[in-house]
């Protein structure tokens, strides 16, 4: 049965979302699930804006169906061409033969690539700017390269200055219903999602967010809807600051996040000691987590939103934590930047974790790496306590700054 929600009078949401997918990209936990937003323009011509993931296709064309009330459907919009959008295209191509299907060159370029769909006579290319008229409707498209794939653009609809903006200001998360950012708690429920959806997913791609950023800094823009979570239809100043803060890799916080790797719960001691000083000294909201036991997306996440980082970690096979150097791979893997990071080595006859942590966030650009290395020998003793002592000094003073 259709389960759709009205975004205009003329516009009708047609996603769906899947509570069943234990993995998105078979690789990012979502507890919450995830939606697949897809949307449908009513004029004197019916538009299609991207489809959806396989896992909901019944539920999609069910909705389309009912929307459409006995319609045909003029157009498919896709503009990305990633599968989670995309695995409906050949079945609405099937079930809506006059459809054409508008995309840029690129576009279809990985069409062919992904699919073996008969395209003759089918499509519509457009260019940056060119524009699509449904009536009163028009949606004009805009490229926004690798943000996350070459291929992605966006559509401006004019009329009711609706920006479909493909995986940008996307979030994790199913859609309990409410859609719009007015109808839900985004702060309490959907941040920590949507920072760990836009830092693993796009937040490799900075400087090309901020590009997009730019070109579209001009449009009047009353509405944001999205591929994935809620769609914005207020306070769209504060999704737009988030993205500019993501995007240039600065800080949304003053805030400590500590990250330790324990075999035996040495380093992970010192680590807690750590953080009783920091808030014996007046630190609040302090983050800590065990790289062994927590996903790297968080991990990731938690690095887009604080100013201070501290990595904790044994040494192992003459290196690093094996859960530590992931998690410092990823790091460089996404171009992380900007942050101030305190270490803790440990090491029972050799220890050499710190040193291969200060070479791996040497890697990353503009961070300051603080005074001194502390250095555990098995577990905390004395000399180290001082350097524990010396380096929560730098972190409080450094936090103040
Ligand atoms: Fe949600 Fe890049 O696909």
């Amino acid at each position: 049965m259709h389960c759709t929600r009205k975004i205009t009078d003329h516009i009708v949401w047609v996603g769906g979302s899947d509570r069943r997918l234990a993995l998105f990209e078979n690789l990012f936990p979502i507890p919450r699930g995830v939606a697949y937003n897809s949307y449908l323009i009513l004029d004197d011509k019916t538009a299609v804006v991207d489809t959806v993931d396989a896992s909901i296709g019944r539920q999609f064309l069910e909705n389309i169906q009912h929307a459409l009330a006995g319609r045909s459907l003029d157009y498919l919009v896709v503009n990305h061409m990633e599968p989670d959008h995309c695995a409906n295209i050949e079945e609405l191509m099937l079930r809506y033969p006059q459809m054409k299907v508008v995309g840029n060159a690129k576009t279809f370029g990985l069409m062919q690539q992904f699919y073996d769909m008969d395209l003759t006579d089918r499509t519509v290319v457009v260019k940056e700017g060119e524009a699509l008229e449904l009536g009163a409707h028009t949606l004009r498209f805009y490229s926004t390269p690798m943000v996350h794939w070459p291929e992605v653009m966006v559509a401006y609809e004019e009329s009711q200055k609706i920006l479909f903006s493909a995986d940008a200001f996307g979030s994790f998360g199913a859609l309990n219903g409410c859609l719009f950012n007015d109808e839900l708690d985004f702060d309490r429920d959907w941040l920590a999602d949507a920072r760990r959806y836009y830092g693993n997913i796009v937040g490799k791609y900075g400087l090309q967010v901020q590009a997009a950023l730019k070109k579209l800094g001009g449009l009047e823009i009353a509405m944001i809807c999205p591929l994935h979570g809620p769609v914005w239809r207020s306070d769209l100043g504060y999704l737009l600051n988030k993205y500019s803060l993501w995007s240039q890799y600065q800080p949304e916080e003053q805030a400590v996040a500590i990250f330790y790797g324990s075999m035996y719960g040495d380093t992970e001691n010192a680590a807690n000691i750590l953080a009783c000083k920091l808030a014996d000294a007046g630190v609040k909201n302090i983050a800590m987590y065990d790289v062994s036991s927590t996903h790297v997306s968080t991990l990731v996440a938690e690095v887009f939103r604080c100013s201070h980082l501290v990595l904790a970690a044994p040494t192992y096979n003459n290196g690093l934590y094996p859960a530590m150097a992931n998690f410092l791979h990823d790091m460089k893997a996404l171009n992380l930047q900007n942050r101030t990071v305190g270490l803790i080595e440990n090491g029972s006859w050799a220890p050499v974790s710190g040193k291969t942590m200060q070479a791996m966030v040497g890697e990353l650009k503009g961070m300051t790496l603080l005074e001194p290395v502390v250095t555990l020998k098995s577990a905390l003793k004395g000399d180290s306590m001082e350097q524990l002592d010396a380096l929560a000094g730098q972190i409080i003073a450094t936090l103040a700054e």
